[in-house]
C-alpha cells in the first residue's frame, strides 16, 4: 500500500519535472532568439556581422540611431582601429546600418 502510493507520487513527480523542463526549454528558446538578434534581416547584414562582431559585442550598436554621415564616420573609425573590411564592405555596412538604424529626428 505504502509502496504503491510512493510509486504513484514518484511517477507523478517524474513526469511533471519532465513537463517543467520541456516548458522551460521551449519558453527560453523563443524569446532568447529575438533578444539575441536585434538586427533586421537585409542586404548587408552578413557583412556587418562578419566585420563588426570580431572585437566587441554588437548588441549596443542596435540602440544607436545615426545619420548616414555618422554611421560612415563610425564604420571608418572602426576600420582605423583594425576592422578588416574593404571600402566596399564598409559602404555595404554603412548602408545596412543607416537603413536599419536611421537617425530618429533629422534636423531640418
Ligand atoms: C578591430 C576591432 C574592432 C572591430 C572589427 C570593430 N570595432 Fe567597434 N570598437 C572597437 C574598439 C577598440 C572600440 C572602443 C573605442 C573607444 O572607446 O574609443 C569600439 C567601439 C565601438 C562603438 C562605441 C563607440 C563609442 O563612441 O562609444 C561602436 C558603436 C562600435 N565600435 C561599432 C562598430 C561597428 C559598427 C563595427 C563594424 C564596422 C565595429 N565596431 C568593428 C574595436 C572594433
Amino acid at each position: 500500500m505504502n509502496r504503491h502510493i510512493r510509486e504513484i507520487i514518484a511517477a507523478g513527480a517524474g513526469s511533471s519535472v519532465v513537463a517543467a523542463l520541456l516548458f522551460c526549454t521551449l519558453s527560453l528558446i523563443a524569446p532568447a532568439r529575438a533578444a539575441d538578434d536585434p538586427f533586421p534581416e537585409g542586404p548587408g547584414k552578413a557583412v556587418f556581422l562578419k566585420v563588426c562582431s570580431t572585437c566587441h559585442a554588437i548588441q549596443p550598436i542596435a540602440t544607436l540611431h545615426n545619420s548616414k554621415d555618422e554611421w560612415k564616420e563610425l564604420v571608418f573609425a572602426m576600420k582605423g582601429m583594425g576592422a578588416e573590411a574593404t571600402d566596399d564592405e564598409c559602404n555595404i555596412i554603412i548602408e545596412y546600418l543607416f537603413k536599419s538604424f536611421p537617425k530618429k529626428e533629422e534636423p531640418k
